[in-house]
């Protein structure tokens, strides 16, 4: 039922639904555009904070990727005008950096892709606008839990696809959050959305196996309330139906012969908040 398709590095790829294996020359490509992209999001730290508007940080990671001799793959992409996605409280995803003011208590998730030397790294996490309440701060901590814990389901030796989403709902159903299920992570590589689609609540042992050779990003999004997402008038903004917070984090990854490697490890272990 799933088709894959072994590439070559400099090879065109299409988006017709086969499952990519790649081999040493897209790993290499990926963990340069990977490390940008966690680079910039290290950066992004630093600037968080009260005050600071989600202009400022679209600024800053369009500097730096381009900087670092890379594009932002939103740019342009479907009529995206802006380099990053910033995704404050109760927005799910696909939040639109401009004029808004970041404030005491907020949490905000910044999503980057560069696409360097022709290859996409993917990442996002969560920040702190100074001090959020504890609910919001926990739920941030599960929710970088269910990425992980979804990764080291994709690890397993003769892992299946759907035993990421199994791990993911079920760390998400113990603290009884909702886990949503319109957006998905998605295969990677040359091309920015690729099969598979990474569906993060599934059924254990289902779904195509995972073969070295296979990139893609597992992006969670977790809500306090019910899983339920609407879009906003502007046809980007995903938010939460009954406006109860939400958070993400999201890796590019890649498939080895012995499990998995993170393309988009923070160096500095910035990987989740408190920075
Ligand atoms: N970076 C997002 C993802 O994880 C996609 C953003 S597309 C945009 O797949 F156009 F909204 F920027
Ligand atoms: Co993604
Ligand atoms: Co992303």
């Amino acid at each position: 039922m799933h088709q894959y398709q072994t590439v070559d590095s400099d090879q065109t790829v299409y988006r017709d639904g086969t499952i990519k294996l790649h081999g040493p020359e897209g790993f290499e490509g990926m963990r340069k555009a990977g490390r940008l992209a966690a680079e910039i999001l290290d950066e992004v730290a630093n600037l968080v904070q009260p005050g600071v508007t989600t202009g400022q940080i679209d600024d800053l990671v369009r500097q730096m990727t381009l900087d670092g001799g890379a594009v932002p793959a939103t740019l342009g992409y479907r009529g995206y005008a802006h380099s990053c996605c910033t995704s404050i409280n109760h927005v799910i995803c696909h939040g639109i950096p401009g004029d808004k003011l970041l404030k005491e208590g907020d949490i905000v998730n910044v999503d980057v892709t560069p696409l360097l030397d022709g290859w996409h790294g993917d990442s996002s996490r969560m920040y702190f606008a100074g001090e959020p309440p504890l609910k919001a701060a926990r739920l941030v901590e599960v929710t970088y839990e269910c990425l992980m814990l979804g990764i080291e389901a994709a690890s397993k030796p003769g892992a299946r696809l759907g035993d990421i989403g199994a791990a993911i709902e079920e760390h998400a159903r113990q603290h009884r959050y909702g886990v949503v299920r319109e957006f998905c992570g998605h295969g990677l590589g040359r091309l920015f959305h690729d099969a598979p689609e990474v569906v993060h609540a599934a059924k254990a042992g289902t779904g195509p196996e995972l073969k070295p050779g296979m990139f893609f990003t597992i992006e969670p999004m977790i809500n306090l309330g019910k899983p339920w997402a609407k879009i906003l008038g502007d046809g980007w903004t995903a938010v939460t139906r009954d406006k109860s917070l939400s958070a993400q984090f999201e890796h590019s990854l890649g498939i080895t012969e012995d499990g998995i490697e993170i393309f988009t490890k923070s160096p500095k272990g910035l990987d989740k908040p408190p920075y």
